[in-house]
């Protein structure tokens, strides 16, 4: 059976990261893997392109694939593109058109990064959690969503944090499966204190949590929550939590695991009915970093561990999906750091040998 894959590389540090993707798709081709691929443009390359963050081809083609790889999005060259198109509104598309309700961002830290953190290293050695962000709704889609002149030399913002109650079953469902996969206990974070929307959000998973009476639920203020995320991570397994405030706890965790260039992720829709195939798409957390750009510096490896996302939960491949972790982890064990996990006495190499060293030990497991 064909992996049909779309890879959209966008901007930034993308193309270089998803070079080290290509190469090791190639290789696992050579070994029988069957994956065919696609590209397109999105982001900034496609405004360029065709004055759009994505055009409705590679919509389409996204919207045929098995899964989507994606790279990152943005830089200062589209400051100044209107909002409409700016590089953001094309990975925003993605999510919502392909209805990808569910980003899984795992923070783990490598045993050979617990001291490049800027933590201490007993708060994160050992440290395996689970974010799992709402990605469809919320503050980002809801409507209103616009700047008003108010004629007297104010303008008024408004945007519209809104969930109805099947946009938060579904997420908390799918934590309390995902913890039941792990070390059953979800911790769900809202501000019910102060938002309607956390008050909903809490009564739905606590009824949603009825069907998983084996799963350990917690709740937790979400700023309390970023809170503890620092002072002593390891008392999660999976967080469970909105659009927003997964997009901040979710950078917050990735400074657990030595540097962002080390987060990946998957975002994941419904079964479909038929096929019981999700719709995908893998991306690493860390974004197009235009300052690095074309440096041949950036980090691979969220990219290269975002497929290993793909390969474990789009194609069940779950065996080539450790050893491509345990492979990332063996380059990491042997002293081979790209500039963002540098420390001393380690060998601080480039993109290209980083994604080279982890296909060589990849290999050598196969
Ligand atoms: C992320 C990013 C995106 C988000 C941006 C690029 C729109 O920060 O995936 O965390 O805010 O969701
Ligand atoms: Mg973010």
């Amino acid at each position: 059976m064909t992996h049909k894959l779309l890879l959209l590389a966008g901007d930034g540090i993308g193309p270089e990261a998803m070079a080290e993707v290509k190469k090791l798709i190639a290789v696992m081709n050579e070994n029988g893997a069957s994956f065919v691929t696609e590209e397109g443009l999105v982001g900034g390359c496609a405004y360029d392109a065709h004055g759009a963050a994505i055009s409705d081809a590679d919509m389409a083609k996204a919207t045929a694939a098995d899964a989507v790889l994606f790279g990152a999005v943005g830089g200062p060259k589209w400051d100044g593109v209107p909002y409409d198109v700016r590089p953001e509104a094309g990975l925003l598309r993605l999510r919502k058109d392909l209805e990808l309700f569910a980003n899984l961002r795992p923070a783990i830290c490598y045993p050979a990064l617990a001291s490049s953190s800027s933590l201490k290293q007993d708060v994160i050695e050992g440290l395996d959690i689970l974010i799992l962000r709402e990605l469809t709704g919320g503050v980002y889609f809801g409507e209103p969503k616009q700047i008003t002149d108010l004629g007297n030399g104010q303008k008024r913002a408004v945007d519209t944090q809104v969930y109805d109650t099947y946009e938060i079953e579904r997420i908390a469902a799918m934590a309390f499966e995902l913890a039941r996969t792990r070390n059953n206990h979800v911790t769900s974070m809202e501000k019910r204190n102060v938002m309607k929307s956390g008050v909903l959000w809490n009564e739905v998973v606590t009824a949603t949590h009825k069907a998983y009476s084996d799963v350990k639920l917690d709740h937790m203020l979400a700023d309390a929550g970023g809170m503890q995320l620092v002072r002593w991570p390891k008392q999660f397994d999976v967080i469970v939590t909105d659009n927003l405030f997964g997009d901040m706890l979710s950078d917050v965790a990735a400074m657990l695991t030595g540097s962002l260039g080390m987060l990946p992720s998957a975002s994941l829709g419904a079964p479909d009915a038929k096929t019981g195939k999700r719709k995908a798409l893998y991306e690493p957390v860390h974004g197009s970093a235009p300052d690095i750009a074309g440096k041949g510096i950036a980090n691979p490896i969220a990219m290269i561990a975002s497929f290993a996302m793909c390969l474990r939960y789009s194609f069940d491949m779950v065996v080539e999906a450790d050893r491509l972790e345990a492979a990332i982890a063996a380059v990491l064990a042997d002293g081979l750091r790209t500039k963002d996990i540098m420390s001393d006495g380690m060998r601080e190499v480039g993109t290209v040998e980083m994604g080279d060293a982890i296909i060589a030990k990849y290999r050598e497991a196969a």
